[in-house]
């Protein structure tokens, strides 16, 4: 493979040299960016002839090959290590005033951050937000670690060894164009039944998992189409999206991708039940009296639906968010529902008032046909994505 290392500066910088000298090793062909700051704490020699190549650090030079694009273009993998607080923020904002930042921005590599800085720096709000931006664009982390910083302080913030960001690296780059050449329709979101054109009856599905699930499927190469009920997030950059309001409208935009895709994701959050009528102007608190009654007809089960008429070989996934914290009910709710669904693989979480909506991680067990736990995952909603996409592709 074609590795870029971006070194920035800070003292982890030494351990650098470590993370390149192990992909050389390796059999990989690695081109070193150093930013000015990185080459205060190690000199570029040291990094030439570790790489075996000549280190670049200057946006200005081999102006006429315009290496600040060719480096990102020819790349596979992108490793920034260590990435400073600084270099994050930049990132984050999109900012390319150096031949790191405009080598990232030119790429559509993986690109792994192995961050290191003092911990107060870790858990700054601003730190924290850049790191959320990041990941749910899809950049991977590795680490920062918990153990001795620079000075007599000791906490997070302590690069990984360089042996775990190369076996991490490695692995991402490994398994990322594994969906390549596949179609994959996921739906995210929560669907909103009108009433009447100023109100509506929802959930509360922010779309997150369903757009983490669409950030990995694209990162891992799949011709991604997201259908989105009601998205609380932007949509991943480089996936086909259908906006959606209600059940009948995804169920329309479902039924015309499905036939043609290798996997279908139902992520989304959708009513059982929509208004029998949809009033044609708001409805007047003084038409109904004190009490107001709604009548409710059953929405078409998209899900079922589609595991009647697949074509074959399509995959399909659904979800199954449960208030039942007990987990021996859970998995009997969920092996109960994969059955009246009939799809290969039920993904199943415990929602509450405080657990599972709009928050940024998630935990699952994901089911098969037969009811069988293959698999579980716990963290970002971008690495319980990932996860899945392990377990199902
Ligand atoms: O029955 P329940 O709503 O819990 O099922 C959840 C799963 O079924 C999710 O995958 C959801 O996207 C899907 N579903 C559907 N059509 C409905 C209701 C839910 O496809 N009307």
């Amino acid at each position: 493979m074609n590795i870029v290392v971006g070194v920035t500066g800070g003292i982890a910088a030494y351990k650098a040299v470590g993370v390149v000298r192990s992909l050389v090793l390796a059999g990989h062909s690695v081109r070193v960016i150093a930013t000015d700051a990185a080459l205060r704490f190690v000199g570029k020699p040291t990094f030439e002839a570790i790489s075996r190549n000549p280190v670049n650090t200057d946006l200005y030079e081999g102006v006429s090959e315009v290496r600040h694009v060719a480096m990102g273009q020819e790349a596979d993998l992108i490793v920034v290590a260590p990435a400073t607080a600084s270099f994050m923020a930049k990132l984050a904002a999109g900012i390319a005033d150096d031949l790191l930042g405009n080598t990232i921005l030119a790429s559509t590599a993986p690109i792994v951050l192995a961050p290191a800085m003092h911990t107060e720096m870790w858990r700054n709000p601003a730190t924290v937000a850049n790191v959320a931006l990041l990941r749910s664009r899809g950049i991977h982390l590795v680490g920062p670690e918990s153990g001795q910083l620079t000075g007599k302080d000791s906490g997070i913030g302590r690069m990984s060894e360089p042996d775990a960001i190369v076996d991490a690296a490695l692995a991402i780059a490994g398994r990322t164009r594994d969906l390549a050449g596949r179609r994959v329709l996921i739906t995210a979101g929560g669907t909103r039944e009108p009433l009447d054109p100023v109100r509506f009856i929802g959930n509360r599905s922010s779309g997150r998992q369903g757009v983490a699930l669409a950030a990995a499927a694209a990162a891992r190469g799949a011709d991604v189409t997201l259908v989105g009920a009601n998205l609380e997030v932007d949509a991943p950059a480089g996936v086909t999206v259908v906006h959606v309001g209600s059940a009948l409208e995804l169920s329309d935009a479902v039924h015309s991708s499905a036939p043609s895709a290798h996997l279908v994701i139902m992520a989304a959050a959708v009513a059982d039940f929509r208004p029998e009528t949809v009033v044609e102007s708001k409805i007047k608190k003084d038409s109904t009296g004190d009490r107001m009654t709604l009548s409710l007809v059953k929405n078409p089960d998209i899900l079922h639906d589609l595991a009647l008429t697949r074509p074959d070989g399509q995959v399909i996934v659904g979800f199954a968010a449960e208030t039942e914290s007990d987990r021996d009910a859970l998995l009997e709710l969920g092996r109960t529902k994969i059955a009246r669904k009939g799809s290969d693989y039920l993904v199943l979480n415990t929602v509450g008032w405080t657990v599972g909506f709009a928050t940024e991680g998630n935990a699952v067990v994901v089911l098969n046909s037969a009811g069988d736990i293959v698999g579980e995952a716990s963290g970002s909603k971008l690495s319980v994505a990932d996860r899945i996409l392990d377990l199902v592709s």
